[in-house]
């Protein structure tokens, strides 16, 4: 009795539900299908000479929808260019298309690292190198397409854990981190959270037969100076380029980065040990930032050792998705 009592009231709420989504879904199509040419003629934005144009254009709930569609629609942009612009463009990418000439952003628009203003050097760079669409506008953004060393930024939140230092990228020459601890029983320094993550690193390594210990750790500007025209000293440029970084782009200046050592070795990991930080060192925060096969994109040869700490939700997603910090940066840390 009381379970049939039950049965038709489970119903009875499924029957509701049921409701509510087709009279929501309704609502969205009359949103969709009615308004844009409506809304322009009860507003001072209607323009006689696009009145079949509005027909065409999804209303949108941009909140300066139709300020932008006209301008749009004087750049010559077509109605199915700007309902995917709508769709799938940020709001800064938006703006950023309304300083510029019209552009067709064709094959662009679902990708989402586009930065709208770099969108001739992804089809001269796409075209020159064969790649596909995406793989274009990353290494572009990446600015795979110049040399190292040119066009530098300064990066304004070096304090964050998740930077992008490279050769495109540099510190400020004055940034010193405010946390620095040692690791562990070592008069190596990192950012505190760094520290912690290796320790537990090394710790469970130990439980595991690997025995790592840190070689360098934080640098400061000058040193990495000193460092890098030591290297000078003994190597022409090109050749330093690869293995050392100049100061300010350098992610030892971080705190957050450690160059590890098997116990057995001076300055390199064995080959079981280096195995083993590739499949458990992002269970700790720490991704391998300079890896085999991938020197056109961070500028640097493999380096084994040298550990980048980031937190434990990026370097997971890192590791699965099996790219190098640059990329990942590019497609899911920064903002166009
Ligand atoms: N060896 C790395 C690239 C550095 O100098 O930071
Ligand atoms: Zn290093």
């Amino acid at each position: 009795m009381k379970s049939k009592r039950n049965m038709i009231i489970l119903i009875l709420e499924v029957i509701i539900l049921v409701i509510i989504i087709i009279l929501y879904m309704n609502y969205k199509k009359g949103m969709v299908d009615i308004n844009t040419l409506k809304v322009f003629k009860e507003s001072s934005y209607y323009q006689e000479k696009y009145h079949d144009a509005y027909k065409e254009i999804k209303y949108s709930d941009n909140n300066q929808f139709l300020e932008i569609t006209n301008q749009l629609l004087d750049k010559n942009y077509r109605p199915d260019e700007i309902n995917n612009i709508f769709e799938y463009l940020s709001d800064n990418n938006i703006q950023k298309l309304l300083k510029m000439p019209y552009v067709s952003l064709e094959n662009y628009y679902q990708i989402k690292n586009l930065d709208v203003n770099n969108i001739n050097e992804y089809s001269e760079y796409r075209q020159a190198n064969n790649l596909s669409f995406e793989d274009a506008v990353t290494e572009v953004n990446l600015h795979l397409n110049q040399d190292f060393y040119t066009d530098i930024k300064t990066i304004a939140d070096p304090s964050s854990i998740t930077v992008l230092v490279n050769k495109f990228n540099a510190l400020p020459s004055d940034y010193v981190p405010t946390d620095l601890v040692n690791v562990g029983e070592y008069h190596y320094q990192m950012r505190q959270e760094a520290a912690k993550a290796l320790e537990e690193l090394m710790a469970y390594g130990k439980t595991e037969n690997v025995f790592l210990i840190p070689f360098s750790t934080y640098r400061s500007y000058d040193y990495q100076k000193d460092l890098y025209n030591k290297y000078l000293s003994e190597d022409t440029l090109d050749t330093v380029d690869t293995y050392s970084a100049r100061a300010g782009h350098s992610e030892h200046q971080t705190g957050l980065a450690a160059d590890m050592r098997s116990s057995s070795l001076t300055d390199n990991v064995t080959d079981s040990d280096y195995e083993w930080l590739l499949n458990n060192s992002y269970k700790y925060g720490f991704i391998i930032r300079y890896p085999k096969g991938k020197s056109k994109i961070t500028g640097y040869m493999e380096e084994p050792w040298h550990l980048r700490y980031i937190g434990q939700e990026d370097a997971k997603k890192i590791h699965e998705l099996d790219i190098t910090y640059d990329e990942y940066y590019d497609l899911y840390i920064a903002k166009y």
